[in-house]
């Protein structure tokens, strides 16, 4: 039976994800905390020595924008791109962005998106959503615009998900990963390989690699 109440509860967002409705996946996903590969790898920035100046973040697949702005509120530029124009609509409506000057939004589909060169590619929960066909380029595109002694972090998901039965989607066994992973020095991977649940009780198996990695300061 549908809920008709005026006020529902929301479903889990990992519904909405797995069906690509993303305007949904943002409601549901509006004020949540920024992610924790986020959160590790601005600490990991915060020991480097000499810090980087200035430095310039593309948040891939930044949706409602709750990691765009935690780098804002770092001191960071931030280049955010989205496929889905409520996703960057949302971010311009945040009312939580410090110093919006130094923000930049580019609404792309990942397949096609040209990158600058940038200090920090953070793609949280986004990239499964790449299309099967464009990911090893896509990928490509993301370890070069990335500068030496600059970072990745966000997720890869693995090939025991669900969801990689799903046709559209990019999902990497754990050897493949570590190829992905090659050119970075990995500061930090953490397999998550669990049941769960997705909507309404049905059970998700989630296999997701979280990842922090560095480009070697010398590399090309
Ligand atoms: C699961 S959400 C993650 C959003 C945010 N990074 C977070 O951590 O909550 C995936 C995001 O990727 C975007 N996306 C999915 N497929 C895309 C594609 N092929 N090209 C561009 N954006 C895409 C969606 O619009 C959505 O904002």
């Amino acid at each position: 039976m549908s809920d008709t109440s005026p006020n529902p509860i929301p479903k889990p967002s990992s519904v909405y994800a797995k069906t690509r409705l993303w305007p949904e996946y943002f409601s549901v996903t509006a004020g949540r905390p920024p992610r924790e590969t986020l959160l590790e790898a601005l600490d990991l920035f915060k020991s480097d020595q000499p810090p980087i100046s200035d430095p310039l973040a593309i948040d891939f697949g930044c949706g409602e924008g709750r990691d765009t702005a935690e780098l804002l509120r770092n001191g960071w530029r931030v280049h955010a791109i989205d496929g889905h124009p409520e996703g960057i609509k949302r971010l311009i409506d945040r009312d939580d962005l410090v110093d919006p000057t130094r923000l930049t939004m580019q609404l792309a589909p990942f397949e096609a998106v040209e990158l600058p060169p940038c200090d920090l590619l953070n793609a949280s929960y986004s990239l499964p959503f790449c299309r099967p066909e464009s990911f090893d380029a896509m990928w490509n595109r993301i370890v070069d615009s990335i500068r030496p002694g600059g970072r990745f972090a966000g997720q890869l998901f693995g090939d025991r998900h669900s969801w990689a039965k799903i046709d559209d989607r990019s999902h990497q066994a754990a050897e493949r990963v570590e190829q992905l992973l090659s050119p970075f020095d990995v500061e930090s991977l953490k397999e998550e390989d669990r049941e769960g649940e997705d909507c309404n009780g049905e059970q998700t198996h989630w296999h997701v690699f979280h990842i922090i990695a560095r480009k070697p300061i010398g590399s090309s």
